[in-house]
């Protein structure tokens, strides 16, 4: 095969575990995690937060990384190389979408007719690899919405620098935030800077570029997050916060709230659009994937927890509501902030906090695109962060430019409306909850895939290079620390951390993601009337289209 080429690969292993959590913190652990929680209740979201994460994340986790190491390919590479010469799940599955699609057209619903249509002629033509493939596409539409949130924190460093962020009520905030995003000129501006330095380290390799920027940065981003915990929980009062944000009030708790939990999961772990895919395939041999799977997911949950921690007692302390939605971050913090002593440093280093989250995990997302390129269409990797960082750049300007203006760009609006027949509330809010369903999407297929196409045996073949216990030691003996005793345990090859997994990949993870579907497109109702009051607000997070 051509692909022989001498692929790069992370210089150590800590490396790949900083770069690929590096990925996986973001702003979905620091910006949409708190606020999410916010508006969920509190402490009882987080505690489904973390079973979501454990039963779907970790195993779909452990599978993108396999296949990545497995194939040494870019996710679009990786699906094709193992794609089976003939698969009747395939191609039942590329029919099914096309009469659901043709359905659709008949019933004069274009965008999804068209959008259905012509997936299902692709998946019946290419079948599997179109799962690389709307991984690539989901990497364009996520780091373009991505990057303009990244962009507000660019812009809201240098606020903070120049004094601007000095409010004395959460509504002066709203109004200067309002006037900031408003401003297409400064939003493209920030907007460029952040994609210019995501640009400038995809550019560099993977050794020399990400993982050297990881190390440098995730260190930096707990210090910084250390800091803003230790002055939130100093401040008088700040035990509300603490309380409303650990103690569990379930009676808040309804389906919409597991479906966010499951669609944030995927993002917050980057998965679903083989991210880990391409950081998996510069993985050498010898690392153990399993204990690497679990120290990405175990620090991104970390941050995300730690964030919260950084987050509610302030607020709480100085008397703000919790549930301020999105602009909890960009509105809600700096208001906070500003009647601290220093409150100055603190918005700063709040907002370069966000930054250097939101850095290391939009390279990943402009690497998957880089890889793609490099890997499948022989570009040069310096022409490939260039051209699509360009691309990603002019639909992230249209992404900003649509959050206060979107009716400045006619053409774009009223295409989206022919599409899918409803005015959309921006292309910003689209794309968000396009990646969402993508994510989410790609996700399922992705443990559809190694559980029964790729299989669970291969995979586990794979994760057995530098992982001992894996796969070849009894679970019970290696939770009891008897794994090193020779009498029985490989041949007791039954019941090991290996089989418990290909049990989540198998059923566990579908079943899950398929019955969070269908909640969302409301054929499933889990009960919803039982709760005396319907939830405020419809969900912003896998709302159905
Ligand atoms: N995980 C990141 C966050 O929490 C966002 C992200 C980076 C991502 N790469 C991704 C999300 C790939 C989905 C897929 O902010």
């Amino acid at each position: 095969m051509e692909q022989q080429k001498k692929r790069e690969t992370w210089h150590s292993s800590l490396g790949f575990i900083l770069a690929a959590a590096g990925s996986a913190v973001g702003l979905g652990n620091i910006w949409r995690f708190p606020y999410i929680t916010g508006e969920h209740g509190g402490g009882a979201f987080v505690l489904i937060y973390l079973i979501c994460v454990a039963l779907i994340g970790l195993p779909v986790m452990l599978c993108e990384i396999a296949l990545g190491r497995h194939t040494r390919r870019n996710p679009v590479g990786a699906f094709k190389q193992l794609n089976p010469a003939t698969c009747n799940l395939a191609v039942l599955f590329g029919v099914g979408l096309i009469f659901c699609g043709v359905m659709m057209l008949i019933m004069r619903s274009f965008g999804w007719g068209i959008l259905f249509t012509l997936i299902g002629a692709l998946v019946t033509k290419y079948r599997w690899t179109v799962v690389g493939v709307m991984g690539v596409v989901a990497g364009f539409v996520i780091l373009s919405f991505y990057a303009v949130v990244a962009g507000w924190t660019v812009g809201y460093i240098g606020k903070a620098i120049s004094g601007r962020l000095a409010f004395d009520t959460v509504d002066a905030a709203a109004v200067s935030f309002g006037s900031f995003i408003g401003n297409p000129f400064l939003s493209i501006l920030c907007l460029f800077v952040f994609m210019a330095l995501c640009i400038a380290i995809v550019c560099k390799g993977v050794q020399g570029g990400i993982e050297k920027i990881s190390k440098l940065l995730m260190p930096l981003l707990f210090l910084l997050l250390i800091l803003l915990i230790i002055r939130g929980l100093t401040l008088p009062g700040a035990m509300a916060g603490v309380r409303y944000y650990l103690r569990p009030d379930f009676s808040v708790i309804s389906g919409e709230s597991i479906l966010v939990a499951v669609g944030l999961a995927f993002f917050s772990l980057s998965l679903g659009m083989g991210a880990m895919i391409t950081y998996g395939s510069y993985v050498s041999k010898e690392q153990n994937l399993f204990t690497s799977s679990m120290a990405i997911v175990g620090l991104d949950v970390l941050v995300a927890f730690l964030a919260g921690l950084a987050v509610f007692p302030a607020v709480f302390a100085l008397g703000f509501a919790p549930d301020s939605g999105t602009g909890l971050a960009f509105m809600a913090l700096p208001t906070v902030f500003n009647q601290m002593p220093l409150g100055i440093l603190w918005a700063f280093v709040f907002f370069l906090l966000l930054l250097v989250a939101a850095l290391t995990s939009g390279i990943s997302l402009l690497e998957v695109v880089t890889a793609y390129w490099v890997d499948e269409r022989d570009w040069t990797r310096r022409n490939a962060t260039l051209v699509f960082g360009g691309c990603i750049f002019l639909l992230g300007t249209l992404c900003a430019v649509s959050v206060e203006n979107w009716d400045s760009i006619r053409p774009v609006q009223s295409l989206l409306q022919t599409l899918f027949a409803r005015l959309q509330p921006s292309l910003f809010a689209t794309m968000e909850t396009a990646s969402d369903w993508m994510l989410a999407l790609g996700g399922l297929m992705t443990a559809l895939f190694v559980g029964w196409i790729w299989g669970i045996r291969h995979a586990v073949d794979e994760i057995r290079h530098g992982s001992q216990n894996f796969a070849d030691v009894h679970l019970w003996s290696v939770l009891a620390g008897l794994k090193d005793d020779p009498s029985h345990n490989s041949e007791v090859h039954v019941y090991t951390i290996a089989s418990v997994w290909g049990v989540f990949v198998r059923f566990i993870c579908p079943v899950a993601v398929v019955i969070a579907f269908l909640y969302t497109i409301g054929w499933l109702d889990l009960g919803e009337d039982a709760s005396p009051e319907p939830p405020p607000e419809p969900a912003a997070e896998l709302a159905p289209p």
